[in-house]
């Protein structure tokens, strides 16, 4: 069982996690609507990621008995500056992710609810590699500059990320 105070917390991460779906499939159809077909299958493939960590999330609450409860979505931004800022902001949104994660572990801690800060070990280490993966682009943007055969190389590159699986294939 979890407490009635876990409980919301943990819906309002499937909050969270489905916003992040619906944000990365905004930044995926500028991306396509620019002509970046590489970058924005990238972005698509981890909004699917972004919809296995929500089932995770909704599994784990109706496992220990708790009651899912859907809110609204806000909306994504639609405009984006260039395939760089999409990435920086993605980086950004991941540090986001990775402090709410974070405050979950510290509630979970906080009610000696071990079995929610085992389930969240999980998220904690797949944040590090979030970030790693977001970071990591931002760095070759950093490299190629406004060079448009770099552009060209990665976004061929990103095109090149498998369609993740919504069943949560990343476990
Ligand atoms: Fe579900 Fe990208 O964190």
């Amino acid at each position: 069982m979890i407490s009635s105070a876990m409980e919301k917390a943990l819906n309002d991460q499937i909050n969270k996690e489905l916003y992040s779906a619906y944000y990365y499939y905004a930044m995926a159809a500028y991306l396509e609507n620019q002509g970046f077909e590489g970058m924005a299958n990238f972005m698509k493939a981890q909004a699917v990621e972004e919809t296995s960590h929500a089932q995770k999330f909704y599994h784990y609450v109706n496992e220990q008995g708790g009651r899912v409860v859907l809110e609204a979505i806000d909306k994504p931004p639609v405009e984006y500056d260039s395939p760089k800022q999409i990435f920086e902001l993605g980086l950004e949104h991941e540090k986001f992710v990775t402090s709410r994660i974070h405050n979950l572990v510290s509630l979970a801690t906080d009610e000696k609810d071990y079995a929610t800060k085992s389930f969240l070990d999980w998220f904690v280490k797949e944040q590090v590699e979030e970030e790693a993966t977001m970071d990591a682009i931002v760095n070759k943007f950093n490299m190629i500059g406004n060079a448009g055969h770099g552009l060209f190389m990665l976004d061929a590159k990103l095109g090149e990320r498998a369609p993740a699986s919504s069943e949560g294939e990343d476990d």
